[in-house]
């Protein structure tokens, strides 16, 4: 797919036919542009570069190396769901990175939320660096780039972009989806048999939970986030809430309050519901959950998660509240 601008006369991709045709198309086009080089791909299991590498894998199989990087602020299973959909079923040449504790220990004592995303993104690249180092034959990377990210930016995914590679590691861009709208990755994706989970997916922030373990990141508090969001996700996917709210996590602020449990006290961290509605993500509408649901997952968090002995529930629309809290 040569250019940066869409044609008009551009059918939009919406059925199954539409995206194999796409999906023939962009494999021919790829091992063309390809050919017998390696391509280094950044796979975060987000639906951009899971479409991407699930196509670079159809296109180019055993020349595509992805790398996952663990940087410890990943939900609850996915660095898991990321292994064993390319690993396990794709058979994708995959290096998994534990960056855990290199992540935390960079961001200990940073309680700055854009001081703390600058580190989460310069360090990503570190690492990203460090592994393409170690690899002989790379002259492409892929990237997951799509249209709104060309109509909104300079045509780079923003997100991880700190800085960016140096210079001896500046490859060929692949970007196959860079015309495609968010709908229309979907229909690709579920066309290339990636699971809905990992399709249908709600938005999450490049730091990821660093930025909902408010404050200087510990390891304690960010287990809270960590478990009270799976506890939230769960609840939301079995009332039928998952794919009908646009976004919903949970978040854990860096003081304590006084509670009672077993007839003793206890001084631990309150968890903050938030589950919004939005189209653009420019301005946002707060989701009416059922009072019931609201109850039944704070009984679950309050007994579940260990140093939590309150939940609140957001009741902010955006403008004046951000959807996250930094
Ligand atoms: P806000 O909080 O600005 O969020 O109302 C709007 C949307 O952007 C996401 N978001 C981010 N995404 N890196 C990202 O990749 C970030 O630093 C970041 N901050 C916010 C947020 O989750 C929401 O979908």
């Amino acid at each position: 797919m040569t250019g940066n601008i869409r044609p008009e006369t551009m059918e939009r991709i919406t059925t199954p036919a539409l995206a194999q045709a796409f999906i023939d198309e962009q494999v021919h086009e790829l091992r063309s542009q390809i050919g017998d080089s390696r391509v280094l791909l950044a796979l975060s299991g987000g639906v951009d570069s899971a479409v991407v590498a699930a196509l670079l894998i159809k296109a180019v199989g055993q020349q595509l190396v992805c790398v996952h990087v663990n940087h410890g602020l990943l939900r609850k299973g996915e660095p898991e769901q990321v292994i064993e959909v390319f690993r396990q079923k794709m058979n994708a040449n995959l290096i998994y990175v534990d960056a855990v504790d290199r992540f935390l220990d960079k961001l200990s004592g940073v309680a700055d939320p854009e001081q703390k995303r600058k580190i989460i993104g310069a360090e990503f690249i570190r690492v990203f660096e460090e592994e393409a180092r170690k690899l002989d034959g790379i002259a492409f990377l892929g990237q997951g780039t799509i249209y709104p990210d060309i109509l909104e930016s300079d045509g780079v995914k923003a997100h991880h972009n700190v800085g960016g590679l140096p210079e001896d590691l500046q490859f060929r861009l692949v970007e196959p989806l860079k015309l495609l709208f968010k709908d229309e990755v979907r229909v690709v994706g579920k066309a290339l048999g990636l699971p809905d989970s990992m399709v249908y997916r709600q938005p999450f922030p490049g730091p990821g939970l660093g930025v909902r373990c408010l404050g200087a990141i510990t390891r304690d508090r960010l287990e809270c986030v960590r478990e009270s969001d799976a506890i939230l996700r769960e609840e939301f996917s079995k009332n039928g809430l998952e794919g009908k709210v646009w976004q919903y996590f949970t978040v854990v602020p860096d003081f304590r309050s006084v509670g009672v449990k077993d007839g003793k006290r206890t001084f631990a961290y309150p968890v903050i519901l938030r589950a919004v509605n939005t189209t653009d993500a420019m301005t946002a509408t707060v989701e009416d959950v059922p009072f019931s649901l609201l109850q039944h997952i704070t009984e679950r968090i309050t007994s579940e998660v260990e140093g939590v002995n309150r939940v609140l529930f957001d009741l902010t629309p955006k403008p004046c509240a951000t959807i996250e809290w930094e």
